[in-house]
């Protein structure tokens, strides 16, 4: 609509020099390498043709600029106009979004016209509780059309998203909304899950100056008007908390045209997308893959998303594959804990249904064990569908490392990065080293912006052959059933019951869950044989109340002491070794009391398992 006939020639040089089409650019090793290749030596090229894809006010005359550190500097353009307006105008009746309640049956269906008038009316609702450009607006709500429609309304008016996972603590809520400064919070009441109730009422903390805004009994203008807020390359789109190696989670700061051009590019290619695609992706919008892969990649792409709001194994074990069936789902993408967790049951929830449809399966969260991927690959893929095993962050904004689309592909290895993404290992870590339009802005609430340099993922990894595998975090970060949590998070919590003097908590490997939480605890006082069980309640309840109901440390060990070098520091490294049964690689020569070493050692042979503790009385 408002391409201009410059980019069209940047186009032309571009498809000259490159010669491929986005459907095949990731399915075969030599068009991919030869891809690669140009899209590293000419980045500006490679990424003004996917700058095509987005309808521009103004286009950009240029992808990079290297002298102000910016993407797309002059273009000016809307993500919400890009996923929904320009669709409603040329799809109106086509299917934005499907909708899957807890119970079997409950479904609903809205049409990009019918998204668009929703939109307008949050947007118009926000704007008439004053919220402007740039302001940042909390949404605590569950997988409903609605929140996504939150999202894309924040985004139409310029203002900042701030999505808060409806399983966090009305104390991880509070901080998040007061450390981003939110002026508005979007919330519903209540929502079913697993065919019990959950109140998100009762975690809205009132003692806030933020103008809660209860979706489920607000009037909704008719006619609603809200201008859309054109937006150039500084602007924000969204704040996504997510936890780092501190005490506190980090908010990342993602800007809205660069991060769109990224997201939209790399969905486009890897899973290689076709317009009439059914995408189920199962991702909460609590988390990143919720943002980029369930709502802003596939609506700007005009394609149909379904989204889940109920529990995968309620009332049975079958509902994904239902639903496949039920919306002749084409791209599936979930996480390998919770393919782990469905492998678990009987095969006939699989065999009762038609999954024919099904062309692309994707896996992002952690590393995918082998037994889940051949499970995967089999059962639901029927040896048909490649498994697209996406290894991304928070703070990467899109996928960066993927394997080939075809069936060649070896179990648990991420692969190649993106075109136009140059990393490295470097001392065992992966590293990107140039510049990609998906990376973040800054971390709130210090608005510390992006290392100019080097970005170090914080990953381990290693090649194999020219693959790259990926082992896992390298920092103090857990990964619990793919949901990133910090160990010095859970401390801070444990260190809030009365009776805990100190405690530190490392990661072991969990069979269903990846990894989970082992805690080392000390306390005040000697432990009575008869109040184990308050304090191991006491504990869990605290990491509930402080986090949420999925950062719960699942085994403790109480201990006199903990290693600790001279300067005080607790030596982690020692403490990971011992509760994991490993060869020690600490240095042994900076713990100042090293006789503590063998109680550790016997301590962590017979941990306490909280889930049967917090069952006895
Ligand atoms: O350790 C990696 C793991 O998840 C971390 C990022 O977590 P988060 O920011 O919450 O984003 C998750 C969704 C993109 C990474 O540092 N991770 C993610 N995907 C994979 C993975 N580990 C191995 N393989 C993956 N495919």
């Amino acid at each position: 609509m408002f391409v201009s006939d410059s980019i069209l020639l940047q186009r032309d040089k571009f498809l000259i020099l490159m010669n491929f089409e986005h459907e095949i650019a990731w399915e075969n090793d030599q068009v991919y390498e030869e891809v690669y290749r140009k899209s590293i030596e000419f980045p500006n090229e490679f990424w003004m043709q996917y700058a095509q894809d987005i309808t521009w006010k103004r286009v950009p005359t240029l992808a990079y600029d290297k002298k102000k550190n910016e993407w797309l500097s002059d273009g000016i353009s809307n993500v919400c106009y890009n996923c929904v307006d320009r669709h409603a105008i040329e799809t109106p009746r086509k299917p934005a979004i499907i909708w899957h309640g807890d119970e079997y049956g409950e479904r609903r269906e809205i049409s990009y016209a019918e998204l668009q008038q929703m939109v307008l009316q949050i947007a118009a609702i926000l704007k008439n509780r004053g919220i402007k450009k740039n302001d940042v607006i909390g949404i605590y709500m569950p997988m409903i059309p609605e929140a996504l429609a939150s999202m894309l309304a924040c985004s139409r008016i310029g203002a900042i998203h701030l999505v808060v996972f409806a399983g966090f603590s009305q104390e991880a809520l509070k901080y998040r909304l007061t450390t981003s400064n939110a002026r508005a919070l979007l919330t519903v009441t209540s929502f079913r899950r697993g065919g019990k109730e959950i109140s998100l009422a009762k975690n809205i903390p009132s003692d806030l100056d933020v103008d809660i805004i209860n979706l489920d009994n607000v009037s909704f203008p008719k006619n609603a008007k809200a201008e859309i807020e054109w937006q150039n390359s500084d602007d924000d789109l969204f704040i996504l908390y997510t936890s780092g190696s501190s005490g506190k989670p980090k908010g990342v700061l993602h800007s809205a045209l660069p991060y769109m051009l990224y997201v939209t590019a790399t969905f486009k290619v890897i899973f290689g997308i076709k317009s009439d695609d059914v995408y189920f992706c199962t991702s909460d919008i609590g988390w990143i893959t919720g943002h980029s892969y369930t709502t802003y990649a596939p609506l700007f792409h005009g394609l149909t998303t379904v989204i889940f709001s109920g529990s995968p194994t309620y009332p049975q074990a079958d509902r994904y594959w239902e639903i496949i069936e039920k919306e002749r789902v084409s791209i599936f993408y979930t996480a390998p804990t919770a393919i782990r967790s469905l492998q678990m049951f009987n095969k006939k929830f699989v065999k009762k249904y038609d999954l024919s449809s099904l062309r692309v399966l994707g896996s992002v969260g952690e590393p995918i064990n082998k037994s889940a991927w051949k499970w995967y690959f089999e059962n639901i893929g029927n040896k048909r569908c490649p498994i697209m095993d996406t290894w991304w962050q928070t703070e990467t904004g899109g996928i960066i490392l993927a394997p080939l689309r075809n069936l060649n592909q070896k179990p648990g290895i991420a692969g190649k990065p993106f075109f136009g993404v140059e990393t490295d290992i470097i001392n065992g870590e992966l590293v990107i080293k140039n510049k990609f339009p998906g990376l973040y802005k800054a971390i709130i609430p210090e608005f510390k912006k992006a290392d100019n340099v080097l970005y170090k993922t914080g990953d381990e990894a290693v090649y194999e052959d020219s693959d790259i595998k990926i082992k896992g975090r390298m920092d103090d970060v857990i990964n619990i059933s793919g949901h990133r949590l910090g160990t010095a998070e859970f401390e801070c919590a444990i260190n809030k019951v009365d009776e805990v003097k100190e405690s530190a908590v490392v990661a072991i490997p969990d069979e269903l869950k990846g990894q989970t939480a082992f805690a080392y605890v000390v306390l005040t006082r000697p432990l009575e044989k008869n109040d184990c069980a308050d304090i191991v309640k006491k504990i869990v309840n605290s990491t509930r109340n402080n986090i949420g109901s999925i950062a719960k440390p699942d085994y403790i060990a109480f201990v006199p002491d903990l290693p600790k070098t001279r300067s005080g520091k607790i030596v982690r490294k020692l403490l990971r070794d011992i509760a994991n049964g490993n060869e020690n690689s600490a240095d042994l020569n900076s713990v100042i009391n090293s006789e503590i070493i063998e109680i550790l050692k016997a301590s962590v042979k017979s941990p306490i398992f909280c889930p049967d503790m917090c069952k006895l009385k």
